[in-house]
């Protein structure tokens, strides 16, 4: 089988974890990273990778077939549309841009393309979730009648974004891509609220509140908030609930099987640690099927296109929390 040479734009908390798990996988070589905070001895870890100054440098080799973009959101679309035109392949952090009328552009460019765009929202490989999807579409829970999704980190996290990027974006974004693809239904408009309460940055809200209607007429509540103690038992709170006219179906990230109780109460979550010192779970799975899409073809798991959508909503979701009126989304075009 052919091996795929890789390259990392951005060594941030993500953008570390892809060089870890690319470095571990079969068929994969990580010839190159990108970061201009970063220093060649914070690379050695990854024996195979030279640090390179700039993207263009990356590009300019043409040994270097794919390309994951871990940058922060606001320079996802130039540099995202510049791989793509580059025909290399590209691995998309979420949210795919900062902004609808970007994303939608990058809709467009991928479509035209060749190359694999697939956009990296890890949900869509966390074995639950994708369950969820397979219980929905079977009819299980009948017609959707309404939902609760929450997604809640620790404040250290809103530090560490130090007020670049809203919650929404960050966070929720992940459940309203996974709510339309479970669903296999679009968010059709949305009334949000954000709390007057900031973040640890202070620049940003401490929590927003949405309610999101679907096609069928279903309504969501979204909760998605970084004001979680540090002394929480655990990094992540979420919580995924549909109710249908059939059944109900709830995930719960507290529910992980292992409770650990010493000096203080733990609730691990062993799904995405390390194992044998090789990285698992959903993040592995997502960049194992990009490079199984690189190199044998077939079809992406994610579209541009669904990840676009999911943009549409966040913008909806803010827009709402301005104005404070009932906003319809923007659909894809
Ligand atoms: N899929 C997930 O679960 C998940 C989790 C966390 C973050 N993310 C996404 O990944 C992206 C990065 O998030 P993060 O938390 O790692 O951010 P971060 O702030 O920890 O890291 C960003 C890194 O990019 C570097 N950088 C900035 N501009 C650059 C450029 N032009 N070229 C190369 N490097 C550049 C910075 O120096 C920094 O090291 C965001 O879009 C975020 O939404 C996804």
């Amino acid at each position: 089988m052919s091996s795929l040479n890789v390259a990392v734009i951005g060594l941030g908390a993500i953008g570390r974890e892809h060089c870890d798990i690319y470095s571990t996988l079969r068929d994969v070589t990580l010839t190159a990273v990108v970061d201009p905070a970063a220093a060649s001895e914070d690379v050695s870890r990854w024996p195979d990778a030279k640090l390179k100054s700039s993207l263009d440098e990356v590009l300019a080799d043409d040994s270097i077939e794919a390309i994951s973009l871990c940058t922060p959101d606001h320079v996802h679309f130039d540099d995202a549309k510049k791989i793509i035109e580059a025909g290399r392949h590209l691995l998309l952090e979420k949210p795919i841009a900062a902004v609808p009328d970007q994303a939608e552009k990058l809709v467009a460019i991928a479509e035209s393309s060749r190359v694999v765009a697939m956009p990296g929202h890890t949900l869509r490989f966390e074995p639950r979730y994708h369950h969820a999807r397979q219980v929905v579409s079977g009819s299980e829970l009948g017609q959707i009648v309404h939902g609760y999704l929450r997604r809640n980190n620790k404040v250290s996290v809103a530090a560490r974004a130090a007020g670049r990027v809203s919650v929404g974006y960050f966070l929720g974004i992940h459940d309203i891509d996974a709510l339309q693809w479970i669903a296999s239904a679009n968010v059709v408009d949305v009334q949000a609220r954000e709390t007057r309460i900031r973040d640890a940055s202070g620049r940003q809200a401490a929590a927003i509140m949405a309610t999101l209607g679907l096609e069928s007429g279903a309504l969501i509540q979204l909760e998605a908030a970084w004001a979680l103690p540090e002394n929480n038992p655990t990094d992540l709170d979420a919580r995924f609930r549909l109710v249908g006219t059939s059944g109900e179906l709830s995930i719960d990230s507290y529910d992980s099987g292992i409770h650990v109780t010493s000096d203080h109460f733990a609730l691990p979550m062993p799904a995405g640690a390390p194992m044998y010192g090789r990285a698992q779970g959903a993040l592995r799975e997502e960049l194992a099927s990009f490079v199984q899409c690189c190199l044998d073809g077939g079809p992406l798991p994610i579209t541009m296109r669904e990840a676009a959508q999911a943009v549409m909503v966040v913008d909806a979701i803010e827009e709402s929390i301005r104005s404070g009126r009932l906003i319809p989304v923007r659909q894809c075009q």
